[in-house]
């Protein structure tokens, strides 16, 4: 729970907001408000760039031509959800393309076998699951599988979003996050077919999942609500990750996986205070 009392200028606004509420890019929005959309808008659209030039090399890399023209569909979509949010960024005052010029969001690890937990690596906001490498096939295929499925559920919560710029921007996006994650569907089915390719793809699974649940933070601290309150997400992060596990069980269940236990408390933690 969080421990931070809100001023009664926050609280009517939340009020505000709770009865229907919403803000427009042209209108002056409460500073406390416009903090915490600046927030969520700059993740994504740093989620979004890194995520576009991590998928990059896979145009040359993926195993037929076919998915070499699929690949290349999939990293168009995620540069144009970068620019999408970028402008809405540019729309509050922000300069994204000096942000873009001076940060290294093409930057990856170079360890395979590690788990960051919590922790951020530079000073970008992207999710810090942008700053693993897909090193192989498989993990393109897990991304694909696990994070853009995250992603579309997270989307789902900017649908009735109180900052309409955003809520106008998501439906293209969101069709496009279901069209990732339902190649990566077909290809769990297609790998989990061969014994070879299904123990590869456990043990990359081993390897992931821990990454993809720290997407949806520390559900033991600080409490998401104040998001909530904002109309900036419907549901708290423990809430969107308990209906995506239950999806991700059903599916590997199906397949013949096993997912690892998960045990947030084991996570490397971030350093400063989460956002
Ligand atoms: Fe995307
Ligand atoms: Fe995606």
């Amino acid at each position: 729970m969080s421990t931070h009392t809100y001023s009664q200028e926050e609280l009517t606004l939340f009020k505000e907001i709770k009865n229907g509420k919403t803000f427009e890019a042209s209108e002056e929005l409460p500073p406390f408000y416009r903090k915490h959309l600046l927030n969520l808008l700059w993740m994504q659209g740093d989620s979004e760039y890194s995520g576009a030039l991590g998928y990059m090399p896979w145009i040359a890399k993926a195993p037929t031509l076919q998915e070499k023209v699929l690949v290349a569909q999939m990293v168009k979509d995620e540069m144009r959800h970068a620019s999408v949010i970028y402008r809405l960024l540019d729309e509050l005052g922000q300069n994204t393309s000096d942000h873009v010029n001076k940060s290294d969001l093409g930057y990856k690890l170079d360890e395979d076998q590690i788990n960051i937990g919590f922790k951020r690596l530079k000073p970008d906001y992207r999710v810090n699951i942008f700053y693993y490498d897909i090193k192989y096939w498989t993990d393109y295929i897990l991304f694909n599988f696990l994070m853009d499925r995250a992603a579309g559920h997270q989307l789902q919560d900017t649908f009735n979003s109180s900052y309409m710029p955003w809520k106008k921007a998501i439906e293209g996006i969101y069709k496009e996050e279901v069209m990732h994650l339902a190649h990566g569907d077909k290809w769990v089915k297609i790998l989990s077919r061969d014994p070879e390719q299904k123990k590869f793809l456990q043990e990359r699974l081993n390897l992931w999942w821990p990454r993809v649940m720290n997407i949806f933070g520390s559900t033991l601290g600080a409490s998401n609500d104040l998001y909530v309150n904002l109309g900036l997400k419907q549901r708290t992060n423990g809430e969107i990750r308990a209906v995506f596990v239950k999806e991700i069980e059903e599916m590997c269940e199906a397949c013949g996986l096993t997912l690892p236990v998960y045990r947030e408390e084991d996570q490397p933690q971030r350093e400063t205070a989460s956002l």
